[in-house]
């Protein structure tokens, strides 16, 4: 999930990818960028902090959960599972995994190998005797899983509710692509930030210290650092509004005055007022939960929850699919 980027990205660093999206983002109507973006090592930084505050709930909450139904996933699980994280192993949820169901190997996926290798290690030191096989790749474009795991039952991973990132059609790509990666018969055990109260919700995406507004203004820097950009940060504030209809917390960048500006020597012109939309955090109810599993062809067995019902922690399983009745 936390990519270190090259921090003092002299512009021949900057990632076409990055400066792609960035273009067709800022001109485009409405103006977004994915939210993917953040994650340089400055905004790796301010989502750690992020996960400090006292506003921001869902990490700490997964992260007792978690630690309050260990046994009951250790009974669950396969002895000789084989842990397959997601985007993975900077978290402090994965040794408690590792340890609740002492699997027989892990196998991390993330997009940075310098960052996969550098977790991996860190891992290992924790965990003598456990097989670490890391796998460098995108999510969405499967490679084979390393043949050491081939003939053991796969326990999936992906905690954080990262894929509330995802729109719904996107979210359901991502699972179909994870039960093709697994293969029938794997488990996965995800997590999702539940709706409720915009109350909480809100200032978990708009803390009191500035912290998400720091990660939120932070792409601008980026952008401004990396694609010899001449945004008046100082013109933008952060927004985070609970839209209800499509259940999710938007972030934006709001332009407080009319701005011009340039971006890899292309030139942009905001009104005051208008926003450049960076990020979405959907929330899941239940019912709404369950069905975003079963439509990426994972069947639900189990869900646990916190006692304030805040955050969702769901076992799903890839099973045989059937035609009706
Ligand atoms: C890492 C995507 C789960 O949506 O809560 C935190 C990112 N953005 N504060 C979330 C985030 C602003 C976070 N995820």
């Amino acid at each position: 999930m936390l990519k270190q980027e090259p921090q003092d990205g002299e512009q021949s660093l900057a990632d076409p990818n990055f400066r792609a999206d960035v273009l067709s983002g800022l001109g485009g109507q409405p103006r977004a960028i994915p939210a993917r973006w953040f994650y340089d090592r400055r905004g790796s930084e301010l989502f750690e902090a992020i996960t400090d505050l006292p506003e921001y709930y869902p990490t700490r909450t997964e992260t007792a959960l978690l630690m309050q139904i260990g046994p009951q996933l250790g009974a669950l699980a396969a002895s000789n599972a084989a842990v397959v994280e997601f985007g993975s192993g900077s978290s402090a949820k994965t040794p408690i995994l590792l340890r609740a169901i002492d699997p027989a190997a892990y196998v991390p996926i993330d997009i940075s190998g310098e960052f996969l290798r550098h977790s991996a290690r860190e891992l290992s030191a924790g965990f003598p005797g456990l097989p670490v096989l890391p796998v460098e790749a995108d999510f969405l474009r499967p490679v084979p899983l390393p043949p050491e795991v081939s003939g053991l039952p796969k326990l999936g991973f992906f905690p954080g509710s990262t894929i509330g990132n995802m729109n719904a059609f996107h979210a359901v790509d991502l699972l179909r692509a994870m039960r093709e990666w697994l293969g029938e018969g794997a488990r996965l055990l995800i997590g999702m930030d539940r709706i409720k109260s915009p109350g909480i919700l809100v200032p978990a995406y708009d803390d009191a210290q500035g912290v998400t507004a720091a990660f939120n203004l932070n792409l601008l820097e980026r952008i401004n650092r990396e694609l010899a950009g001449t945004i008046p940060v100082e013109a933008f504030r952060h927004r985070a509004i609970w839209n209800a209809d499509a259940a999710r917390i938007e972030m934006h960048l709001e332009a407080q005055r009319e701005v011009e500006f340039s971006v890899d020597g292309r030139t942009f012109a905001m009104d005051a007022g208008e926003t450049i939309h960076t990020e979405n955090s959907h929330k899941y109810g239940p019912n709404g939960g369950r069905m975003l599993l079963r439509a990426g062809g994972w069947t639900p067995i189990r869900e646990w929850t916190d006692p304030q019902d805040w955050f969702a922690l769901m076992l799903c399983e890839a099973q045989p699919l059937r035609m009706a009745p």
